[in-house]
């Protein structure tokens, strides 16, 4: 890159300065990179975010209030899932990537050749409780004749596909509806539970249009929710968001009709707003908006409804992401080892307030379970779990070439976000068991 010779008198200031502007540049691109040119993937394009797991916020219709701290007192209703450790797990993953059928090429880091196997021997040991491995069948019981929605980026996707693979473990999905060019847009039914299972491609949440054609840069309309997700809100019984990644990429930023400023957009007229704010709008306006229409339906209805917000997912690139190398770790960080901070640690945090916010207006949560799958920190304890150079099949099959493409943004399968998924069941079985106490 550039020679060191410019930072030399003032090494400490000015790098200091200097290294997060450039970070911030460089990994859109990369990231930008993954996401519109990736090769070779025959069928499946779609990826997924990845999911948080601890519990922020929850609400039940109508506990009676009396019995209330009693219900607390007997039994543990939450688990605080944000703190804990990566422990040896000799028993490993439920499925392979053979087994599975539905892994998403970029991610079947197994039947790509990646050689080393010890990272699917980790399980996540919370500070104050035990995580009980996923159990396919109570899942799918707990959904039955309801139609569980995973709306957002390539990380909804990635925790999806994780899903698909450990349910299909008891019982085979039928793809019932595919978009189709890129598979944006998918819905597999499980005859067994009559349970549906989705997936839509929506990165912003809110209404937005992705770069293409001479546009470069996104835009994003912070008032308005997707329309491609939420006109199918009424048939949704429980709904997984996952964004994050796509809000560092050049974007205008729109409010109503009037431009309010871009991110990274050079010989544009508009101010400079970053993407914190406009990221924070974005959830504030989909929650908003889950809650106007969903308890309207809930309340005519009587029926729950479940809304669970994934947390940021970071990313591991260390070395360049075009190199050998670029996440080259096989182990995951020890307790104390890693740090949650910086950019992750402030996408996350604004996920979890907006979904506190909601929570502390019990007047909006009629009908509606909240919760914030806090998996930003265990996550970033795994810089073992992404394909790296293995998002291609055998990529050093002739030597190490000069340039690699590597993915440190995604997650193996099955890898890291099987955990997720079995937080998401476990937040699942204290809700019920919440319930049966109130009853
Ligand atoms: C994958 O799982 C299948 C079915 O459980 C098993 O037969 C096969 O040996 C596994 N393959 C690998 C590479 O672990
Ligand atoms: C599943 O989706 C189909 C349409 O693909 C719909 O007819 C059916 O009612 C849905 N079932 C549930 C439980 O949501
Ligand atoms: C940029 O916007 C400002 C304020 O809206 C305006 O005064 C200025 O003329 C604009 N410059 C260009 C080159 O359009």
């Amino acid at each position: 890159m550039v020679s060191s010779k410019p930072f030399k008198d003032h090494p400490q200031s000015l790098t200091k300065k200097f290294l997060p502007w450039t970070f911030y540049i460089l990994l859109p691109l990369a990231i930008l990179h993954l996401y519109f040119y990736p090769l070779n993937f025959p069928l499946s394009p779609s990826d997924q975010l990845p999911l948080h797991n601890p519990i922020i916020i929850e609400t039940s219709s109508s506990p009676s209030s009396s019995s209330k701290e009693e219900e607390r007192a007997s039994v543990e209703i939450t688990c605080d899932y944000t703190n804990g450790k990566w422990v040896h797990d000799k028993l490993g993953p439920l499925y392979n990537g053979t087994s599975c059928s539905t892994i998403k090429d970029g991610q079947n880091c197994m039947s790509h050749g990646r050689p080393d196997m010890g990272y699917l021997h980790w399980r996540w040991k919370p500070n104050q409780c035990q995580l009980p491995r996923f159990e396919p069948k109570t899942f799918l019981q707990m959904v039955r004749n309801k139609h569980l929605a995973f709306v957002g980026d390539s990380m909804a996707r990635n925790q999806l596909e994780s899903l698909l693979c450990m349910l299909a473990t008891v019982s085979p999905p039928d793809l019932v509806y595919h978009d189709g060019g890129d598979n944006k847009f998918r819905r597999w039914h499980f005859p067994s539970h009559n349970v549906n299972v989705s997936i839509y491609w929506s990165p912003f949440l809110v209404k937005g249009f992705e770069k293409s054609g001479s546009r470069n840069y996104n835009e994003l309309y912070l008032d308005s929710v997707d329309e491609r997700w939420a006109s199918d809100m009424d048939q949704m019984d429980m709904i997984v968001l996952s964004v994050g990644h796509w809000f560092l990429h050049p974007a205008v930023y729109f409010d109503g009709d009037s431009v309010m400023g871009c991110h990274f957009c050079p010989g544009q007229n508009y101010t400079e707003v970053g993407f914190y704010d406009v990221f924070r709008k974005a959830i504030k306006t989909t929650l908003k908006g889950i809650f106007e229409r969903k308890g309207a339906i809930s309340r005519a209805s009587g029926r729950e409804i479940n809304i669970i917000v994934a947390t940021f997912s970071p990313h591991h690139f260390e070395g360049q992401w075009d190199k050998f190398g670029a996440c080259p770790r096989t182990r995951p960080y020890k307790k104390g080892e890693k740090e949650l901070e910086g950019m992750d640690l402030d996408m996350r945090n604004i996920e979890v307030e907006e979904v506190e916010a909601v929570k502390g207006n019990s007047e909006q949560l009629e009908g509606l379970r909240l919760v914030a799958l806090d998996i930003t920190k265990l996550s970033l304890m795994r810089p073992d779990g992404h394909p790296g150079p293995y998002m291609y099949a055998f990529p050093f099959a002739n030597g190490i070439a000069e340039r690699v493409q590597n993915d440190c943004v995604h997650w193996c399968l099955p890898g890291p976000v099987d955990t997720w998924n079995e937080i998401l069941l476990d937040v699942m079985k204290r809700w019920d068991s919440r319930e049966a106490q109130s009853r």
